[in-house]
């Protein structure tokens, strides 16, 4: 998402919901192509190789729409975007990262679209979009108009536990992991729209893994679980979609800052799975 446009991403966040269920006609060419330029043009975190592959629905073959989504349901779509990485350190947080200002850009023209992990052999999917063994399928997403007042789709979310967010002291600390953030942040409007958007971020099964400490000049970034299947954690998917939240909020209020992805010790908690800091510009206060 451009920087111009960034003024309503909050409007843009709060707005976007997985959508399930798809009206049939295609979307405007025009727009989907914009959508995956988007994708393949977003701020990254990383250095690694990523495609992003627009696909209609005749184009993905019976034999994988079969297997979209690992929640056990078909979406049908009228087009697919199917996102390819190559291995590098910090892909998955990249991908997460990436994908889902693909994902905001089509919220904002309209789109509806729904994360959908790639749990399942990655053999047929690359072979269709003609790519070679050195790249991973990491995610995909139907995208398409919503089919609007969809119960099925309403019944999905409910079943996907996907109403609600952990409120924000289960999310966001304060020096140290578990110390309630002070008066200081809570009566600090800039910076609760920042954790609040960031809240919001979708994530696999509506997990949340992601927990935050806010210090001085940094806010770091870790996880709590490992979702690993077919050697993709996707939770740092999930913890690239929150930072991806996190750094657009943050700069549209003015917030200047950039994501060092790395290892460091969490304070006050072990085992925890460090993923990096947001290094701030100016003091948090
Ligand atoms: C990495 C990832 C994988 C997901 N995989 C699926 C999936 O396979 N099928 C599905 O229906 N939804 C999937 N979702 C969507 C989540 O269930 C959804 O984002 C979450 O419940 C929050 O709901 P919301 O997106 O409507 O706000 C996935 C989300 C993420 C971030």
């Amino acid at each position: 998402m451009e920087e111009s446009d960034s003024m309503n991403i909050q409007d843009v966040i709060f707005r976007r919901i997985s959508v399930r269920t798809y009206q049939p006609e295609p979307a405007s060419i025009d727009d989907l192509e914009a959508v995956r330029r988007a994708g393949e043009r977003a701020e990254a975190l990383t250095e690694a190789d990523m495609q992003f592959h627009l696909r209609t629905d005749r184009q993905m073959g019976r034999e994988i729409k079969g297997l979209i989504g690992d929640y056990g349901k078909t979406i049908h779509a009228p087009h697919y975007i199917v996102l390819a990485s190559r291995e590098r350190e910090g892909y998955l947080t990249d991908a997460g990262f990436r994908f889902e200002q693909m994902v905001l850009d089509a919220t904002a023209l309209g789109l509806g679209t729904c994360w959908v992990g790639l749990m399942f052999k990655e053999a047929s999917l690359r072979s269709t979009l003609g790519l070679d063994g050195s790249w991973r399928m990491i995610v995909l997403s139907p995208i398409g108009r919503p089919l609007e007042k969809s119960l099925t789709n309403r019944m999905l979310r409910t079943l996907a536990g996907s109403k609600g967010r952990k409120p924000i002291d289960q999310l966001f600390f304060w020096q140290r992991h578990g110390e309630i953030l002070p008066g200081s942040v809570t009566s600090n409007q800039r910076l609760m729209q920042v954790l609040e958007a960031t809240r919001w971020a979708p994530s696999w099964m509506n997990r949340q893994p992601w927990r935050f400490v806010l210090l001085d000049r940094e806010i770091l970034v870790y996880k709590m679980q490992c979702q690993n299947r077919e050697g993709k954690d996707y939770n740092r998917l999930d913890c690239g979609i929150a930072m991806c939240h996190m750094h657009l909020t943050a700069r549209a209020l003015g917030i200047k800052g950039r994501f060092k992805l790395g290892s460091f010790e969490v304070p006050g908690l072990s085992g925890a799975e460090p993923i990096g800091k947001y290094i701030l510009e100016n003091k948090l206060l």
